[in-house]
C-alpha cells in the first residue's frame, strides 16, 4: 500500500517579524484559502509566539525555532520546550542551518535538544544540511550521514519528526536545486531511514525540502516521490505562501493570483 505522509509546510519568519507585521501576515492567512489536506505549521521568533497563536487561525500550528536541551536552570537568554508549548508553539525546529553555522550548534548539542523537547512532549522539525562544499566535493551522502547518525538515536518517537533537508547551497543565492537534484537527496534520507532505523519510519517519515522554494517553483517539487513537503523562509513573509501551502492542489486565491515567474535552475 502507498504510504499516506500528509504533505506538511513551515513557513519560518526567522527574525523578520514584529507585532504588527505578524498581525497582517495572521490576517492575511486567515483571509485566504488554504489547503487543509496540508498540515500547516508557522515559525515564530519566541517573544510572540503567543501573539501569533491568538491571531492565526485555529488550523494553522505554531513552532518555536529553536529551545534549549533542559527544562530549567542558570541558562540567561535560553528558552525550554516547555516554555515555548505554554506560549502555544506545538513544534519545535532544531538544527536549522542558521543555528549550526552561526551560533555554532554541533550534531550532538542538536540530537540533545531533539531528544528533550520529545520527552516535553513537542513535535520536531528536525533540519539536516548540505553545504556548497559538500556537493562539490561528493561529500553530500557523507555529511547527510554524520547528521543522521547524530540525530536518529536522539528520537524516541518518529512520529512526532519531520525531517527536513536543507540545500544551504540553494538558500538565497540565487541558485536553485532542479527537481531531480532535490529527489535525489531525499531518496538518499529515506534509504538511510530504511537501513538504518526501519522499513516502517522510512515509509511514513515526512521529508520535507528548504531552499529559496518559492510559488514559481513549489508546484513541480511538489510531485517528487519522496517529497512530503516545504520549509520555507523568504517566501513566508510574501503571499507566495499560499500557493506553497497549496502546492498539492493549487487554485487561485481570492486576495492573490499568484503569477508564477519562470525558476532559474543550476544545470544537473
Ligand atoms: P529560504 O530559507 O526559503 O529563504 O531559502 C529556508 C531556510 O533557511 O530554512
Amino acid at each position: 500500500m502507498a504510504p499516506s505522509r500528509r504533505f506538511f509546510v513551515l513557513g519560518n519568519w526567522k527574525m523578520n517579524v514584529n507585532a504588527s507585521r505578524i498581525e497582517s501576515l495572521s490576517r492575511l492567512l486567515s483571509e485566504v484559502k488554504l489547503d487543509r489536506k496540508t498540515e500547516f505549521v508557522v515559525g515564530c521568533p519566541s517573544c510572540y509566539l503567543s501573539h501569533a497563536r491568538s491571531l492565526l487561525p485555529s488550523h494553522v500550528a505554531v513552532a518555536a525555532q529553536n529551545c534549549y536541551k533542559v527544562a530549567r536552570g542558570n541558562f540567561s537568554g535560553e528558552v525550554s520546550p516547555a516554555m515555548v508549548q505554554e506560549c502555544g508553539a506545538e513544534w519545535i525546529i532544531l538544527g536549522h542551518p542558521e543555528r549550526r553555522t552561526i551560533f555554532g550548534e554541533t550534531d550532538d548539542l542538536i540530537a540533545q535538544k531533539v531528544t528533550h523537547a520529545l520527552s516535553a512532549g513537542a513535535k520536531v522539525v528536525a533540519c539536516v544540511v548540505e553545504r556548497a562544499e559538500d556537493r562539490e566535493s561528493q561529500l553530500t551522502e557523507a555529511a547527510l550521514a554524520r547528521q543522521m547518525q547524530a540525530l536518529a538515536p536522539a528520537v524516541t518517537d518518529w512520529s512526532r519528526v519531520v525531517l527536513a533537508f536543507e540545500a544551504l547551497w540553494a538558500s538565497g543565492t540565487g541558485v536553485l536545486a532542479t527537481p531531480s537534484q532535490v529527489q535525489e537527496v531525499l531518496y538518499m534520507l529515506r534509504e538511510w531511514l530504511r537501513l538504518n532505523v526501519g522499513s516502517h519510519v522510512a515509509e511514513t517519515t515526512r521529508i520535507i525540502y528548504a531552499g529559496s522554494v518559492s510559488a514559481a517553483t513549489c508546484q513541480e517539487l511538489a510531485s517528487l516521490d519522496d517529497l512530503d513537503g516545504f520549509l520555507v523562509g523568504s517566501a513566508a513573509l510574501k503571499p507566495d505562501l499560499v500557493s506553497i501551502v497549496n502546492a498539492r492542489h493549487p487554485r487561485p486565491s481570492k486576495l492573490f493570483v499568484v503569477i508564477p515567474a519562470r525558476p532559474v535552475y543550476r544545470k544537473a
